[in-house]
């Protein structure tokens, strides 16, 4: 028996690159020897999201993005997350054995506490490591690829699954492993500080090659480098970390070598990171578009993942629900 792989990605805005080196391509490279499923995190959007036309958009583009990465539908289930409302009841269940304490160090609500916002927030905010778990341990996961910004979201999943299998009987649910490939290397954004949508400095599939283009060409280098004449440092320059992910070894020396001596001027640099970067995304980028063009394609893709989720879903919840004692009559 294959182990299940299974991870959500937030509905709101585009995958950018950034997602997708981190989380989305070595999910993807899971389907071959992994029982996988991946889903768009909707309920978990709606934290935020106002606009039930953008959450539409929003669903389709990312299914979109995750077929033209190359999810196969033939061997990984991609669904929606409310295709599955069972899981919001078992986040009421896991709400039961869950400390407020534990929700009160979540680094999402920490951070809204911290800037005073802790009144605004809504119960949504504070309770999404709730909602996450049972993402996870409806569906008996094994292993959960996620980014290192979701790993104390997945320390919290084993805490909760261990309270709740304490309470209501050993081996209830199935502990995850978070799966954070540390070799994958990040791209920083487009201005140097962490590829983050909140920064607005993000490379994603949905803009047009020339913008990608003109980021990579603006993006700051070793600020020493003040003249062409000035050598520089790579290992504290931006486009050095592109150069780590998509460069071979002898680009690789050309760029330590021209760039320490001067030889190479920083556009000379960043010319084969373009290239690199583009030529990734060419194929992606047709296939995305050839998605986008067919709403009845990828939702016919997405119910049949429904699906498969679903039976899964309906065996934990049976299960739960006994231990429970919700299973009177
Ligand atoms: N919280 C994740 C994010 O913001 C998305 C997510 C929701 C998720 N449920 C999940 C990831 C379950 C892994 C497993 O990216
Ligand atoms: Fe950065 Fe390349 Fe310029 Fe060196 S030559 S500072 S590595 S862009």
């Amino acid at each position: 028996m294959k182990k299940r792989s299974l991870s959500g990605i937030k509905s709101t805005g585009t995958p950018h690159l950034g997602n997708y080196l981190g989380m989305i391509r070595p999910a993807i490279d899971l389907q071959d020897d992994f029982d996988s499923f991946y889903f768009v995190a909707e309920y978990h959007a709606l934290t935020s999201e106002r606009d039930p036309a953008a959450m539409r958009a929003s669903t389709h583009m990312i299914a979109a993005n995750f077929l033209a990465f190359g999810l196969d539908p033939a061997r990984a289930a991609f669904f929606r997350q409310s295709d599955v409302p069972e899981v919001t009841e078992l986040a009421w269940l896991l709400s039961c054995v869950t400390h407020m304490g534990l929700l009160e160090r979540a680094h999402g609500y920490k951070a809204a506490k911290d800037q005073g916002k802790e009144k605004e927030i809504n119960h949504g905010v504070f309770s999404y490591p709730v909602l996450m778990a049972a993402d996870i341990l409806i569906y008996d996961s094994d292993v959960v690829p996620i980014g290192r910004d979701q790993i104390q979201h997945l320390e919290m999943t084993r805490d909760i699954a261990v309270k709740l299998n304490l309470a209501f009987g050993e081996n209830l649910v199935k502990l995850p492993e978070a799966l954070v490939r540390e070799e994958v290397a990040v791209v920083p954004g487009t201005d140097g500080r962490k590829m983050s949508k909140s920064y607005n400095n993000t490379i994603s599939l949905r803009e047009d090659e020339d913008s990608v283009a003109k980021k990579i060409r603006t993006m700051p280098t070793d600020p020493a480098r003040v003249r062409r004449t000035d050598p520089g440092t790579p290992s504290i320059c931006p486009v050095w970390q592109f150069h780590l992910v998509y460069s071979e070894e002898g680009r690789k020396e050309w760029v330590r070598q021209g760039c320490t001596s001067a030889g190479i001027g920083c556009l000379e640099c960043k010319q084969p990171v373009i290239d690199a970067v583009l030529e990734e995304q060419k194929p992606m980028r047709e296939r995305a578009q050839m998605y986008m063009d067919d709403p009845t394609l990828v939702r016919n893709i997405i119910s049949d993942g429904c699906e498969k989720a679903r039976e899964l879903a309906s065996e934990t919840m049976r299960d739960v629900r006994e231990a429970m004692g919700l299973n009177y009559g």
